[in-house]
């Protein structure tokens, strides 16, 4: 079993959201699970084009490293998503991993696979930092097992809490992934936002002839 966290502060080894990661990392491992993080703050990610080359044939037409970590995505069983919050929203090293990500909504590229989301803040606004990370999860039709946040302003306290469910979190989801854990309001969430989205796929056909084909394969779509 494979669990892939993406980081995304420009800090380093110096980020305090990478202490709730490794800690999720930890838990993770002692489960059982083989783990990776993926720094995107380190990586050569270019802006999304708008091109929508994704919906055509399935693949980004930019040449940077984005496929290798989109690779690393599809073949993880569970993934975390983790941000500082920079201005109630996740940093731009990680929004922009989630827009050249589009493909992942438009295919359900996470059904059947599970996530987790962290974020540490100053003061606040952690809540909205994870929703969007935890929207990109199930707007892919992947299930979010939990989430872990810190505020500096609680102090170490909040910190050790912080660290405390981050680990059990990592550990939850490989019992998750394990036992194939059903979260039954997440699934009719996705049920229904499929039964919209199939219009839109109907509706662009040629245009994004990828996303058809795969929707009519999944069985989403009568041809
Ligand atoms: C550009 C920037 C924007 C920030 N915006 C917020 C904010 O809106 N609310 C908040 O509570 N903290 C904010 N912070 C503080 C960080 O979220 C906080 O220090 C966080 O723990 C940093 O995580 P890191 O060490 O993993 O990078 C901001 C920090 C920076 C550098």
């Amino acid at each position: 079993m494979k669990i892939i966290a993406i980081t995304s502060s420009p800090k380093g080894k110096n980020s305090l959201t990478l202490r709730l990661v490794n800690a999720a990392l930890e838990g993770a491992r002692e489960a059982g699970a083989e783990t990776e993080i993926i720094d995107v703050a380190r990586k050569k990610v270019n802006y999304c084009k708008g091109c929508v080359n994704c919906y055509k044939v399935g693949e980004c037409a930019q040449k940077d490293e984005y496929a290798g970590i989109k690779e690393k995505l599809l073949a993880a069983d569970g993934i975390i998503l983790s941000s500082p919050n920079y201005i109630d929203g996740v940093t731009a090293q990680l929004k922009t991993l989630l827009d050249r990500s589009a493909n992942f909504i438009h295919e359900q590229l996470m059904d059947g696979k599970y996530g987790v989301t962290l974020t540490t803040a100053g003061g606040g606004g952690d809540e909205k930092v994870l929703a969007v990370m935890n929207a990109f999860i199930n707007k892919s039709g992947g299930l979010v097992v939990g989430s872990a946040s810190f505020l500096a302003a609680q102090g170490p306290q909040g910190m050790d809490a912080g660290i405390k469910k981050a680990h059990a979190l990592g550990m939850d989801m490989v019992a998750a992934i394990k036992e194939k854990r059903h979260y039954p309001e997440q699934e009719a969430a996705h049920k229904e936002w499929r039964k919209n989205f199939s219009q839109s796929v109907k509706y662009n056909k040629e245009n994004w002839a990828h996303n058809y084909q795969h929707w009519v394969e999944k069985g989403w779509l009568k041809a």
